[in-house]
């Protein structure tokens, strides 16, 4: 009775908390729900009515679990200049007894994010997180004849719920519901949450797929007619991997899994990722009837020749995109959680098929910090996020540079990006926006072309011992006739020349260290001399360089 009374009086403080807006989030002008839109050239995120750009952290998986934990963590996050906090909220700590709900903890993040002016991104961790289900309540996880498990070819069952059965789902479904529906409530006027990640890393090992007697009649019965029918109405613009395996057994029109997949371990993969994207849809939806919010699934990736099972089958992998998108409506988009080193190659795999990019998980540290400069500018992205953001002391502890100096080097680009943000975000639509980014030691340089030039950027010497590997990357976002303005991290060169009609040979006219205060840019330092190589390069964060800047480049042509 008496938690009771003191949710009840939690609720009221939430509620004229909201109506006081006092974080100054969501005047009531703006009051539209977040939600995806297509401008331009790329789909946005828009938030209180205009393009937001997600500068975001991942809690590590407990600390949001505890609202007196957060305290302190909260302003060192937002003193690294993120603008959204990716939360996990999890199944049982909302629903600890079957239809008993508990918002006291979700409640109390609201309300904290708000004091810090930071935005939330929700992870439901309800059936799934990293292909277990040690979220579910109590109540779940003893039940095992009411909510039966992913079982193994020999019968023995594991800890995973099995997607093949309704009462999964609708338990599920239920719980996700009664939660969208609570944010609606305390959160429909702030928008402090601005997106549901649905789930966590989907998908199943050490096999490849589920041996439930009902998972085993599926996979020999027939292809559902609706994926058949989206692999003939979409055949031209299949991700090629998808495609590639449906052709090779015959494109067939009907057959079993095997028959139309072919029989490969890959159908195993395709075959659970069309049931874990059905039974997602019917969670998502759940909670969209609620409160639609806009709502993504994140995939664990895949090492370089793993297996179906050695990797988690049948997650939100990109030969299984289209398989999502069919069966899954109600999710807006899939998402790839980056550790890998090749990071701009699953950038390139999840932004196809209109397939807006966001990272809701990556490395943090040195790499977080260029990578993010990379996704935001060559892909479009509409948001980047690196794991273990509160982590005290590890940010990245793997690289060669202390955990705080990773931790300045992310707070300088997410500093220079929430400068830049409604410039880069009207530039992602308009397309004159590109960026580069140099992955390892072994590359050397790398090239992209905008407004009429070709820039190459290439390795400086490495400023601090044994950096030399480090990550660089350039945004370029074009400002006019000739002109840019680039934000850079890591230390790198970048020449220019003229890639269309014309005088052949691009010179510096000058190069102005910027920052924008009060909306307006103010220049510092000329780079000139050294800071330039003599006026022949761009030189990515030159001694001096004041964390936070970008440099305004004006070329000129001659012969
Ligand atoms: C990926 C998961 O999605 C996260 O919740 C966390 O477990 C990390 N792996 C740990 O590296």
């Amino acid at each position: 009775m008496k938690a009771g009374i003191s949710r009840a009086i939690a609720l009221l403080t939430l509620l004229s908390f909201a109506s006081a807006s006092a974080s100054g989030q969501g005047a009531p002008a703006e009051r539209t729900i977040p939600r995806l839109e297509k401008r331009g050239e790329t789909t946005q995120l828009i938030v209180d009515g205009k393009p937001f750009l997600v500068l975001g952290g991942e809690l590590l998986n407990s600390s949001g679990s505890s609202v007196a934990y957060m305290k302190p963590v909260w302003p060192r996050l937002a003193a690294m200049n993120l603008n959204t906090v990716l939360v996990p909220v999890s199944w049982e700590l909302i629903e600890p007894q079957e239809s008993k709900w508990d918002f006291e903890v979700v409640d109390g993040l609201i309300r904290d994010a708000r004091q810090h002016q930071l935005r939330l991104i929700l992870l439901w961790f309800g059936s799934w997180k990293n292909t277990y289900s040690s979220y579910t309540p109590a109540w779940v996880k003893k039940d095992v004849e009411r909510f039966p498990r992913v079982q193994l070819h020999d019968g023995r069952g594991t800890e995973r719920l099995s997607p093949f059965h309704a009462a999964n789902w609708e338990a599920d479904a239920r719980a996700f519901a009664a939660l969208m529906r609570h944010l609606k409530q305390v959160d429909g006027d702030m928008r402090t949450v601005i997106m549901m990640q649905v789930e966590n890393e989907v998908g199943v090992i050490p096999e490849s797929r589920d041996h439930s007697t009902i998972a085993g009649s599926r996979f020999a019965g027939p292809v559902a007619p609706e994926l058949l029918n989206y692999l003939s109405r979409n055949r031209a613009s299949l991700v090629p991997e998808l495609r590639g395996a449906w052709e090779a057994a015959g494109a067939r029109a009907a057959g079993t899994w095997e028959e139309v997949f072919g029989k490969q371990p890959l159908t195993d993969d395709l075959f659970m990722a069309w049931h874990f994207a059905a039974y997602v849809q019917r969670v998502a939806a759940a909670g969209k009837r609620e409160y639609p919010l806009p709502m993504f699934v994140n995939a664990a990736l895949i090492r370089p020749n793993y297996q179906p099972g050695q990797y988690n089958s049948g997650g939100p992998l990109p030969h299984s995109m289209d398989l999502w998108r069919a069966a899954a409506p109600a999710i807006d988009f899939v998402t790839p959680d980056i550790y890998f080193e090749n990071f701009a190659d699953w950038c390139r795999l999840y932004q196809r098929l209109g397939n807006p990019l966001f990272i809701p998980e990556a490395r943090a540290g040195a790499a977080a910090a260029a990578n993010v400069l990379y996704a935001v500018g060559a892909h479009a992205a509409i948001g980047f996020s690196p794991f273990a953001i509160d982590e005290e002391g590890a940010a990245g502890s793997s690289e060669r540079r202390t955990a705080d100096e990773n931790r300045e080097l992310l707070a300088a680009s997410y500093g220079v990006l929430s400068r830049l943000a409604p410039l880069v975000l009207e530039k992602q639509a308009s397309g004159d926006i590109a960026a580069t980014l140099l992955e390892g030691e072994a590359q050397r340089s790398a090239r992209v072309s905008l407004g009429g030039y070709t820039m190459t950027m290439t390795r400086a010497a490495a400023a601090a011992p044994n950096a030399s590997a480090e990550r660089a990357a350039a945004l370029f976002v074009r400002t006019g006739e000739d002109e840019f303005l680039v934000a850079g991290s890591g230390r790198a060169n970048i020449s220019f020349a003229p890639n269309s009609p014309g005088l052949p040979i691009a010179g510096i006219a000058s190069i102005d260290e910027e920052r924008l205060v009060d909306g307006h840019w103010v220049r510092l330092r000329r780079l000139n001399g050294d800071e330039n190589g003599q006026g022949q390069v761009l030189r990515l964060n030159p001694s001096g360089a004041t964390p936070g800047t970008a440099y305004r480049v004006r070329l000129y042509r001659y012969r």
